[in-house]
């Protein structure tokens, strides 16, 4: 096999085509949508792909078949891409919209968990504002209040100290979602976090190396939850015994649960958890990776990838090892933040409002090296070829070295060579513990293409 079709537009997307890429020399990766900025030989982006309408892919499959198709993006599982690929003949790998459906609805995500014996937070579902409140009043202890849908930006959950903020977040998506509200009012744990891998074959799982991802938007994880402003692999607290802790818990008790119901899931499946005293505790079931977990997780596997798949399609995962460079990766987000960042009307731009697309991105052109490696997400060439922004999170640069901190100086490092107008992002990815607290309220004082404090 030497063609595939990855089926994203993500830094996630681009990490997965460089895998195909870099551990088959022979393997060409068609991308839809894909990104047009990407320079490299072997990844041709295909725009005429639509995530949300997988008769694009098969319109360009009859014209050009491939030996495989990929599908990682959650909107595209969820309107069952991998359902109408697999109706018409083609060999994919990825989870059925019924599959998908664990992290398409929160709710159904934790009653599978509930349901296998996977440790998940107190929880209780609720379409009646009302009712939630009333609910929530009576914890005696702080909670998150969660949309049941997915959110465009990743903000669907909002981590509450104390029953104001959290009847606050009920208003606010009563408000938001009316009529169609569907509410999950869940204990809020305290621990780590922590980004769990598995490459699922329908029977068997093949865990792959953990992360830490920084979700909320500002320095010392003040602000609010997105998509994500940056990862750290692996996850700092990683070792033998906690992945055994991990597979035991979460992820052998998840094989089970699907098989039991019968869902069809092959791919990445991505586990939220938190490490609390009682054990690892999942947060969130995701069916597809992690976006920027992918980012440093994906480059330092060096077994062939497009066997993995084959193994995957075939049911043969535990003929397979997964051979990875045991690296330490620092993965920073740039966003698009204000264009202004003196003027004190400024908001701070994604996620927590207006922003400008279209800016023209420097710095892209500087040859590949083996320790940084810049991934694109949000950014397109325009017809004089120059890179402008697309949208919230732009590229995503990754360090690699042989310690946690050689890996954040070679991110930060490679930052101060790129730019484009407005250009946002955290100083404090990788270095433990954050320092600073920024308050929601002092958002829109932060400033944009600051350099790192700490190194
Ligand atoms: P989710 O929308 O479920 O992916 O959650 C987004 C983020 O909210 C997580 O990464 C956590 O930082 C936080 N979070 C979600 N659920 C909980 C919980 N039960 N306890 C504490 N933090 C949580
Ligand atoms: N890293 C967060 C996400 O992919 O949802």
């Amino acid at each position: 096999m030497d063609t595939v079709l990855v089926v994203d537009s993500t830094g996630r997307g681009h990490a997965l085509c460089d895998l195909f890429t870099r551990t088959n020399p022979d393997m060409t990766v068609y991308y839809g949508p894909g990104c047009d900025v990407i320079d490299h030989p072997r990844i041709v982006p295909v725009p005429a792909i639509s995530l949300t309408d997988p008769d694009t892919a098969l319109e360009f499959l009859a014209g050009r078949p491939v030996g495989l198709v990929f599908v990682s993006n959650i909107d595209a599982l969820s309107v069952g891409y991998v359902d109408r690929l697999r109706q018409a003949g083609h060999r994919v790998v990825g989870p059925t919209a019924a599959a998908a459906a664990l992290e398409s609805s929160k709710s159904r995500g934790k009653e599978f968990c509930a349901d296998h014996g996977i440790p998940v937070p107190e929880f209780e579902v609720f379409t009646d504002p009302a009712k939630a409140k009333e609910y929530l009043r009576q914890l005696p202890y702080q909670c998150v209040v969660k949309t049941d849908g997915l959110t465009p930006d990743g903000d669907g959950s909002v981590v509450c100290d104390s029953t104001a903020d959290a009847e606050a977040a009920v208003d606010r998506f009563a408000e938001e979602f009316g009529d169609t509200l569907a509410l999950i009012v869940e204990e809020r744990l305290t621990g780590q976090e922590i980004s769990v891998f598995a490459l699922l074959d329908g029977e068997h799982a093949m865990l792959f190396p953990t992360a830490l991802d920084y979700k909320r938007t500002l320095e010392g994880d003040a602000g609010k939850n997105c998509d994500g402003m940056g990862s750290v692999a692996p996850h700092p607290n990683d070792s033998p015994e906690l992945r055994d802790e991990l597979r035991a818990a979460l992820i052998d008790p998840l094989v089970r649960g699907l098989r039991a119901e019968g869902l069809d899931f092959t791919g990445f499946v991505y586990v939220g958890a938190i490490l609390t005293p009682r054990g690892p505790v999942a947060i969130e079931i995701n069916a597809r990776f992690g976006d920027s977990e992918a980012e440093v997780v994906l480059p330092g596997v060096s077994s062939d990838f497009t066997l993995l798949c084959e193994a995957v399609l075939a049911g043969e995962l535990p003929d397979h090892e997964l051979v990875t460079d045991g690296l330490d990766r620092c993965s920073v987000a740039l966003v698009q933040g204000c264009l202004d960042p003196a003027s004190p009307e400024a908001a701070v731009g994604w996620p927590f409002g207006p922003f400008a697309v279209d800016q023209p991105v420097t710095g892209l052109d500087r040859p590949a090296a083996d320790d940084v490696s810049v991934f694109c997400a949000n950014v397109r060439r325009d017809a004089t070829g120059t890179p402008r922004t697309a949208g919230g999170r732009v590229l995503h640069v990754v360090g690699t070295g042989a310690t946690p901190a050689l890996a954040r100086d070679r991110a930060y490092d490679r930052i101060g060579s790129i730019s484009f107008p407005g250009m946002r992002y955290r100083t404090d990815i990788g270095a433990a513990p954050a320092a600073t607290t920024v308050t929601y309220a002092e958002a829109a004082g932060v400033t944009a293409g600051t350099a790192p404090t700490r190194k």
